[in-house]
């Protein structure tokens, strides 16, 4: 795929197709995106891929939190919270309600079916069906937000790169929403920093939910030259 085809056409795929992903694959993901950057070549991440019994697990867990109303506590921090999602405000208030509101178009859920909006939840809360899901670790020693900043460059690149071999992807904070039940499922050491999680799978294109292209600030809007 041509590069600026590669950027230009990724999105988040929000219903997976239960194939699984050859491991093989994934390595190859995973090993072309750590050509990302990273300050003074740290490369702080790590990547526990999740799939079969152990990703099971992981699902029903994170839906049973749910259920409970328990709170999230990802390990990077929310800021301000009103019901275990960030407090925004302005412009990137309006940005979040417009997604949700284009993804219940899609998927025909109206503004008061809290039926039907919570099943979405307990659909996202299990990774919308993906076959395997990445974990992306940093160690305790790395403090600072400069190692995060790494974090994201290397999860654009698996994004990228997926698409390559004719798969999907959603970088998703619900997959850390609960990051006990990551350390005893995954087992992912309390030396390690759990970031942020990434649905990886073969997109369910004939989904509603997957014909979202969702909206960006004109550019206009958002570039100062400066001379
Ligand atoms: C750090 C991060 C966390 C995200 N968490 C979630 C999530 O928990 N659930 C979800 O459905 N999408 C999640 N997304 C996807 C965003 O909603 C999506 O990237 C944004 O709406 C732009 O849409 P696009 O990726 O299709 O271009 C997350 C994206 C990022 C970068």
């Amino acid at each position: 795929m041509e590069l600026l085809e590669g950027v230009r056409s990724r999105k988040s795929i929000r219903a997976f197709k239960s194939e699984p992903v050859p491991e093989k694959v994934i390595m190859d993901v995973l090993e072309t995106a750590t050509r990302a950057p990273s300050g003074v070549n740290l490369q702080p991440w790590e990547f526990f891929v999740v799939r079969g019994a152990a990703l099971e697990d992981l699902k029903r867990t994170n839906v049973e939190e749910y259920r409970l109303g328990k709170k999230p506590s990802p390990e990077i921090p929310l800021g301000d919270t009103k019901g275990g999602a960030p407090v925004l405000e302005g412009v990137f208030r309006e940005r979040s309600v417009a997604l949700a509101k284009q993804i219940f178009m899609l998927l025909g859920i109206s503004k008061g079916d809290k039926k039907a909006q919570s099943e979405y939840m307990e659909r996202m809360m299990q990774f919308y069906g993906a076959p395997a899901v990445i974990i992306i670790v940093i160690d305790r020693i790395l403090a600072g937000l400069w190692p995060i900043l790494d974090i994201g460059f290397v999860a654009q690149n698996i994004a990228l790169g997926a698409q390559h071999y004719g798969l999907g992807t959603c970088v998703m904070r619900a997959i850390v929403d609960y990051p006990e039940q990551i350390r005893k499922i995954v087992k992912v050491p309390e030396s390690k920093r759990i970031i942020v999680g990434i649905a990886i799978g073969y997109p369910d294109w004939d989904h509603p939910v997957n014909r979202l292209t969702t909206d960006r600030e004109s550019i206009g809007n958002i570039v100062h030259f400066v001379q």
